[in-house]
């Protein structure tokens, strides 16, 4: 429910009119103290109006009575939008130059207007116009009541006479008010994505952002938490959490002054990315997400993972099947036989989709490696004589569904592609073309590469309209910041132009293919952001499927992105770069927290290891997977702070939860605290036993049923060196690379 208090003082005809020349109505027209509240069932965003400006009172958990933001006790944090001007010393969310090249803007409120979009989701919009130029900015708010979650973005309208220069145009502002702060962000690499690092913010600024384009979170993700007076931790502490939509150049800026202000703002990355409004013309940013949570971090990834599967993923409330993707077992070193003997052992242990990967196209120039063929978008009859159309046959002879891999936004130099239009890439005239990974990125701002791309997916899904699953590939970051179809005055528009050609041609596959699954990758998890994933099913986590590592990526990816998009894979042993040796159960306890997958050849796992295979995809299949796609995440015990890691999902309704314990690191003698499950109803009783084991006598349900206030405030004993797990609330965690799962059930 969003409050809508304003009082109106201006006709809308004589406001139309005023608008419509681009006049400033007179202060005293808007001498109404008006009170906006963007309110969600716990979080409450509340701006005033006076003195024709827009300032922001308070950001926090929402109260009985907002009326209190009447008065003018409380001083205001900051300004709606902040704005480059004479008395604005911060850095601003907006800076333009106008048409006379004056560089400063004072903006003023106009009007606001806030209306139901769905049942549960209010918009609330704000025009401002500067006082003198006829330069609007509408600040437009999204709040989905139930799930916690506001947006923020601007639309910039220019209809000054003459041209306006756009320099910096965040999303969203947001003027914080604490003693300290604590900002936890999230970096990596290919290979170790999203892992967690916190500090203090001192004085000055601290800014994360990407130049990476493609790869928009190949360095550093879009997100943050940022914790108030004190580190929050995952059940205690005031923060706010937020996220940018925008699979481009991004940047959030974190400036602490004298005051005790943090101004936070966040949105496309302007490095670069000048942008001329031409009169008439407006420019729409991203969107900027944020919540607040009052009760620590989990809080806060609860509500982004109940708000992702209902708004933010494609068909985010439905189970997703298990797979095998053949990359890893066999890179690009496979050929019809090959294939047919992973889907055909696939099969019989038990998953549910096969998904072919790089490797299976380029006739003149096979993709052999990654050095060719990129681009060329032919089945290679050498290696899969048959082509695409046996290999959905023999999948689905077996009961299972079909997937393929392609990278649409890339060419190699060597492919027939490129022979025919060099100029379809992103370069500059004067410099050396870079590669990498062998590869250019083509300009998706070109509509021809619009349509070419959007026609890769197009002709694979209506010669094979069985092909269920796409994995959307980007292995290429931007080097060459420069188009052939832009002239040379409007070069800086290369990176804006490129996400929103991604986003039309998604657009335009969305539309005529809603039900095929898609899965976005760059190389591994480089474009995990929510301007992507309304397109997309789930992600692509990391190439690094080593569990352990594992452990701490989709650790720290679980802080803003839910299960169910969070695409885990088990793969051999030992794994390709770490060379670590991991047992079957632990790698399969690991990749069971996400949408489970697998990533080898069956063929060459020991009959054991196909035997655990089988009984694991069924436990997830049967137990695990609606509870961890579906329910809600506590992250009970960090890795980042002890030798053992502890998470678990619990079903909405609260009747079913499955825990996860590992251990990876392990030293003889180590004491740990109890495991104390969250989430439970206290007043109902379950039942609980080991699942995921293939001893029968452990998955044994307990004799006895204990309250979920008792399992909550006891625990589960942790017992590692020495001691017997005969107890039911013990888990043996008995050295390096142990797990256990522990499946929790309500007795009626
Ligand atoms: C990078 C992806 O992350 C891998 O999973 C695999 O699809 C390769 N690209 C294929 O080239």
């Amino acid at each position: 429910m969003i409050q809508f208090t304003v009082k109106r003082y201006l006709n809308i005809c004589l406001i139309s009119g005023l608008m419509a020349f681009g006049f400033l109505p007179s202060p005293a027209m808007l001498m109404d103290e008006s009170l906006i509240t963007i309110e969600t069932m716990h979080t409450a965003l509340v701006y005033r109006v006076e003195d024709s400006e827009v300032n922001c009172y308070y950001f926090g958990e929402s109260l009985q009575d907002y009326e209190v933001f009447r008065s003018v006790t409380t001083p205001a944090k900051g300004p709606l939008i902040s704005s480059a001007r004479g008395q604005n010393f911060n850095e601003p969310a907006l800076r333009v130059t106008h048409h006379d090249g004056v560089l400063s803007t004072e903006l003023t409120y106009i009007k606001h207007e806030t209306k139901a979009v769905s049942p549960g989701v209010r918009q609330t919009i704000i025009t401002l116009k500067d006082k003198v130029y006829a330069f609007w900015v509408e600040v437009s708010f999204t709040a989905w009541f139930n799930e916690d979650i506001i947006s923020m973005s601007t639309r910039l309208l220019n209809r000054e006479p003459g041209p306006v220069q756009l320099f910096d145009y965040a999303s969203g502002y947001l003027p914080l008010y604490a003693g300290k702060y604590f900002l936890t962000s999230f970096h990596g690499e290919w290979y170790s994505e999203m892992n967690l690092q916190e500090e203090e913010l001192t004085r000055g600024i601290k800014i994360l952002d990407s130049r990476h384009g493609t790869r928009s979170t190949h360095k550093l993700s879009p997100a943050f938490i940022l914790s108030l007076d004190r580190p929050a931790t995952e059940t205690t502490g005031h923060l706010v959490a937020g996220t940018i939509a925008w699979s481009g150049n991004w940047s959030l800026t974190f400036e602490k002054q004298v005051s005790e202000v943090v101004h936070c703002l966040g949105g496309i990355n302007s490095e670069g990315s000048e942008w001329e409004l031409a009169p008439g013309g407006s420019f729409q940013t991203p969107r900027f997400l944020f919540t607040y949570s009052a009760a620590g971090k989990g809080r806060a990834s609860r509500y982004f993972h109940r708000w992702a599967r209902k708004y933010a993923l494609m068909q985010g409330e439905r189970l997703r099947p298990t797979l095998l993707n053949n990359w890893e077992g066999t890179y690009f070193d496979f050929d019809e036989r090959k294939i047919e003997e992973i889907i055909r052992d696939g099969s019989e242990i038990g998953v549910e989709m096969f998904v072919l990967d790089d490797g299976w196209f380029g006739s003149r120039y096979p993709r052999d490696n990654d050095r060719a063929g990129l681009g060329d978008w032919t089945v290679n009859r050498k290696k899969l004589p048959g082509g695409i159309g046996h290999l959905i046959e023999q999948t689905h002879a077996r009961g299972m569904k079909f997937g393929i891999w392609i990278e649409p936004e890339m060419v190699n130099p060597k492919s027939e592609l490129y022979e025919r239009h060099p100029e379809w890439v992103l370069q500059e005239p004067t410099r050396d073309r870079y590669r990498q990974r062998n590869q250019y990125v083509l300009d998706m701002g070109n509509p021809s590469v619009q349509d070419f791309v959007f026609g890769i997916t197009d002709h694979l899904l209506t010669e094979y309209p069985a092909i269920a699953y796409i994995k959307w590939d980007a292995n290429s970051h931007f080097s060459n910041v420069g188009s052939t179809v832009l002239p040379t005055e409007r070069q800086s528009y290369v990176n804006i132009a490129y996400t929103q050609g991604l986003y039309h041609v998604l657009d335009r596959i969305r539309a005529k293919y809603p039900e095929v699954m898609m899965q976005v990758c760059a190389s591994g998890g480089g474009r995990v952001d929510y301007g992507a994933l309304p397109y997309f099913h789930e992600f692509w986590t990391s190439d690094d499927t080593d569990a352990l590592q594992r452990i701490f990526i989709q650790w720290g990816t679980s802080h803003f992105f839910p299960a169910i998009a969070m695409a885990a894979h088990v793969s051999a042993t030992p794994g390709h770069l770490t060379h670590r040796v991991l047992p079957i159960k632990f790698r399969f306890d690991v990749a069971m927290t996400g949408r489970l997958g697998m990533e080898l050849q069956p063929g060459q796992m020991s009959e054991e290891e196909k035997a655990f295979s089988n009984m694991a995809l069924k436990t997830y299949r049967e137990i695990v997977r609606p509870v961890v796609q579906l329910g809600d995440l506590y992250r009970l015990v960090s890795p980042y702070e002890h030798n053992i890691a502890s998470l678990m999902y619990v079903s909405t309704d609260r009747r079913r939860a499955v825990l996860f314990a590992y251990h990876h690191h392990f030293r003889f003698g180590d004491m740990f605290d109890n495991i104390r499950p969250q989430g439970l109803d206290p007043t109902a009783r379950y039942k609980i036993r080991d699942i995921n084991t293939i001893d029968p006598e452990r998955q044994k349900w307990s004799e006895h049923s204990y309250t979920g206030e008792f399992l909550m405030k006891h625990g589960f004993r942790v017992v590692s060196s020495w001691g017997s797990t005969d107890d039911p609330l013990a888990i043996g965690l008995f050295g390096e690379y142990t797990s256990e799962v522990v499946e929790l059930q309500q007795v009626d």
